[in-house]
């Protein structure tokens, strides 16, 4: 779906998100949401917390798994992903603080491959996800699941495209700064969602976007395999769409 700019989208998206919450809360039941971060998702969290604001939306039935955090990070860093989440939605509703999963990047290495187990089991024990939101990066990477992600994957430690730093480097103030690694949700984590909606904004994604939805399902792009998702829509503004 092309809208004509991402602020109409970003509303869009974020109602769909905020009815999903509402109807889970009727029948009583938790509401489990994929988040992302990034640019691109900025503007739905604002929506959302403005709905919280202003129409009373309550989150007190909704659990969140984060897609990815880079490796390693601290909490407290502000190029963290855990902080991006509290600044631009955790802090501002009523979401309860057991109710949020972040990929942790201070688990050491030795516990890391069961730390990954474990986040793909709280993800099936809370029912799965409802709701994957996704942006996607230059390199074709959905979280952070890089080219040559396979299908299968679940939640583990990548090592970060060359581009993908590139592209961090401004935020890291320099690209010696950006971790080389991240631990991300996998591909078959993202495929199990009951629905996906992909946002893309901008001059600069519309050639992935193109391959994306054009292209030959390829580990080299792995937002390709979202072709083979059920329940998935690409949210664009005009720009990201230009090229299709
Ligand atoms: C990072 C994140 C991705 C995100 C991508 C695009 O690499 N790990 O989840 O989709 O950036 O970022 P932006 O939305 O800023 O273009």
């Amino acid at each position: 779906v092309i809208f004509k700019n991402s602020n109409e989208a970003s509303i869009v998206v974020a109602t769909e998100i905020a009815n999903l919450i509402k109807e889970k809360s009727q029948k009583n039941e938790q509401c489990v949401l994929g988040l992302a971060t990034g640019s691109s998702p900025i503007k739905v969290y604002e929506e959302l917390v403005r709905m919280h604001h202003k129409e009373g939306l309550s989150f007190k039935n909704v659990v969140t798994f984060n897609l990815d955090e880079y490796y390693p990070m601290d909490i407290e860093n502000i190029q963290s992903y855990y902080y991006f989440m509290y600044e631009h939605l955790f802090d501002h509703i009523d979401i309860l603080p057991e109710n949020v999963h972040i990929p942790d990047g201070k688990i050491s290495s030795n516990g890391l491959y069961q730390y990954c187990i474990d986040y793909e089991m709280k993800i099936k024990e809370a029912g799965g996800l409802d709701f994957q939101l996704l942006g996607i990066g230059r390199t074709g990477h959905i979280g952070f699941n890089e080219p040559g992600s396979h299908y299968n994957s679940g939640t583990r430690m990548i090592t970060l495209d060359h581009i993908t730093r590139v592209d961090a480097a401004p935020s890291f103030l320099g690209i010696e700064n950006v971790p080389r690694k991240a631990i991300t949700m996998g591909i078959a984590t993202v495929r199990a969602a009951k629905r996906i909606v992909l946002l893309g904004w901008g001059q600069h994604k519309a050639s992935i976007i193109k391959e994306t939805i054009e292209g030959n399902i390829s580990s080299q792009v792995p937002a390709t395999y979202l072709q083979e998702h059920q329940n998935t829509t690409f949210v664009l503004d005009t720009e990201a769409g230009s090229e299709l």
